[in-house]
């Protein structure tokens, strides 16, 4: 089992001696190691047992550091990096040799962040290079927010968790990048889309693709429990499966008729929900019921994003 407590210090030591270690976000925890040396980018890969075609998110602790990895920044990122830096919004930019190939899966584009919590921060700014950090569950699995669940999942594999406050955001970083001139949204997350197109104007967000993922956090079946999970109106369903041992998964109404019942946000906070969308998916997975049902929340504000992760684990392929 790997060592839990917040010594930044210790996390350094590790961490320059080409280890990896759990590491906490606002968003979620991440699995995280040197990211300019590709033999430690290659065990990240190893341990999620993630596909070498996913490539990894940077996070650093200033826009500064940043430039030092990138060809150059668009205005519209500075701008962007300005208003929302330090949280939950990652940057594609054209990289520079110092970033090895495998980083990014030989694209042309690195993903940085900066991460707004204050163990991440304190730790990115004594390291002297950019962390890679996909989030710390098997790939395809449930997204941790807290350092327990960063244990159970791969606290065989790594000798050190990084403890810090639980994410409050809940859900991974919004992906924004640019091409010809225009802002494209990769993936929905924890920044709403709604708040940069009122700094920047327009921008357009990419539909999903499965096969060929420009931004493999889209492929369809990511973030899915073991459990089968079915989406749709909880009460219709309930009705349906009523010879099952029902977990229902709701935004915001209490079912008691079930054997487990858990509301996303009972006053309809979009940020609750979101903060706790992971956290109650892993319980409802960990228990003895037989099936999973929920719904989709308003497509409002971060609602969107939460829908997303909702579908794809819903989906089973
Ligand atoms: O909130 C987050 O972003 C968390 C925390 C730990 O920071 N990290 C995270 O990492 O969600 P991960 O590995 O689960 O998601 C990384 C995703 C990839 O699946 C891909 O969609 C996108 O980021 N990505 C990374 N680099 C890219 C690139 N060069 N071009 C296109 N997409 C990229
Ligand atoms: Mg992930």
């Amino acid at each position: 089992m790997a060592e839990i407590n917040s010594d930044i210090n210790n996390a350094k030591a590790l961490l320059d001696a080409d280890n990896l270690i759990g590491f906490p976000t606002e968003t979620v925890y991440g699995l995280a190691g040197n990211g300019l040396k590709a033999e430690v980018v290659s065990k990240i890969f190893e341990v999620k047992n993630r596909p070498h075609f996913d490539p990894l998110i940077l996070h650093s602790h200033s826009l500064e550091a940043i430039s030092e990895y990138v060809k150059e920044i668009p205005e519209t990122a500075k701008i962007l990096a300005n208003t929302f830096w330090p949280g939950p919004l990652t940057i594609l930019l054209e990289r520079n040799d110092k970033i090895p190939d495998l980083t990014c899966s030989g694209l042309d584009r690195v993903a940085f962040r900066i991460p707004k919590h204050t163990q991440a921060l304190g730790l990115l700014k004594i390291l002297n290079y950019p962390l890679a950090a996909p989030s710390a569950n098997p790939f395809g699995y449930i997204s941790p927010t807290n350092s327990q669940h960063v244990q159970q999942q791969l606290g065989d594999k790594i000798p050190f968790i990084l403890e810090g406050e639980i994410s409050e955001v809940g859900i991974e970083s919004t992906i924004v990048g640019f091409e010809n001139g225009k802002t494209i949204i990769y993936r929905l997350g924890g920044l709403e889309v709604d708040a940069i197109k009122k700094l920047i104007g327009k921008v357009q967000t990419l539909p999903h693709s499965s096969s060929k993922p420009d931004a493999p956090g889209m492929l369809k079946s990511h973030y899915a429990p073991r459990k089968n999970i079915t989406l749709g109106n909880i009460e219709e369903l309930i009705e349906k499966n009523s010879k099952s041992k029902l977990g229902v998964l709701s935004f915001s109404k209490f079912y008691n008729e079930v054997e487990m019942s858990l509301v996303l946000s009972e006053s309809k906070n979009m940020h609750e929900a979101a903060k706790n969308l992971f956290s109650h998916l892993r319980k409802l997975d960990e228990s003895n019921v037989d099936l999973i049902i929920t719904e989709k929340v308003p497509s409002e504000g971060l609602g969107k994003a939460i829908n997303d992760r909702l579908q794809r684990a819903a989906v089973k392929e």
